[in-house]
């Protein structure tokens, strides 16, 4: 069954994305961040669970306007920005790679193409996520439905995705899913992303 996460959630969301999206910069900086961005992204933006028997085994979460969603994440929650100080202080490259997580939504809002620049839809799937045991069984498929189902109730067309080039999967995922490539921009120094928009 597919429903709205709850913010007791938060901590398995938090696992999940720990788990499988393990080249994240938000997953380097901890379960404990984590843990609490999920409880915004649940409380503020938008979430939804798969579960079976009682046992998340996957979630999407998205957000309506991206591009000051990490912003209102820190104003929302003062001891992240504590905990995120300190990961710059162990790692001071977290400092280079925050200013970049922090700048991507930015970067995938207005693109340059062909000479033309032309506006990336404002709502953006944040983070999908599907337990290791349970991937490739359809259950990806069916919260993007969920998800576009909610966007049509509320007259909106059109979201976008940005997935690491490297992400073999991921990539075959959104394709198959109907999403088509819009563009590439760079979120890190050393890798390319591909941006995604999907009609509904
Ligand atoms: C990407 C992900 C959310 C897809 O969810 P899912 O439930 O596994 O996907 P579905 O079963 O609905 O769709 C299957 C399709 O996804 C792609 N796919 C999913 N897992 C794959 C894998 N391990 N290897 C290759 N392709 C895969 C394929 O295109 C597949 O279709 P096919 O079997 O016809 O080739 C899930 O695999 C996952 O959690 N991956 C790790 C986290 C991640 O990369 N998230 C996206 C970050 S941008």
């Amino acid at each position: 069954m597919i429903r709205f996460a709850i913010k007791t959630d938060s901590s398995t969301l938090a696992k999940l994305h720990y788990d499988t999206l393990t080249t994240s910069f938000l997953a380097g900086l901890g379960l404990d961040f984590l843990g609490k961005l999920y409880t915004f992204l649940i409380l503020k933006e938008k979430v939804w669970i798969y579960e079976e028997n009682n046992e998340i085994k996957g979630f999407v979460s998205y957000s309506e306007n991206s591009a000051g969603m990490m912003k209102r994440f820190l104003i929302n929650c003062p001891s992240c920005i504590i905990l995120l100080a300190l990961r710059i202080i162990v790692k001071p490259v977290n400092f280079k790679r925050f200013i970049e997580t922090f700048r991507a939504p930015f970067k995938s809002k207005k693109t340059r193409e062909a000479k033309d620049s032309f506006c990336l839809p404002s709502g953006e799937l944040l983070s999908i996520s599907v337990n290791p045991n349970c991937q490739a069984s359809g259950i990806g498929s069916q919260l993007i439905k969920a998800l576009e189902e909610y966007l049509k109730q509320n007259q909106i067309y059109t979201y976008k995705v940005v997935a690491g080039k490297e992400l073999v999967s991921a990539n075959k995922f959104y394709l198959k899913n109907g999403f088509v490539f819009a563009t590439q921009i760079k979120i890190h120094s050393e890798t390319l992303s591909n941006v995604y928009i999907k009609e509904i």
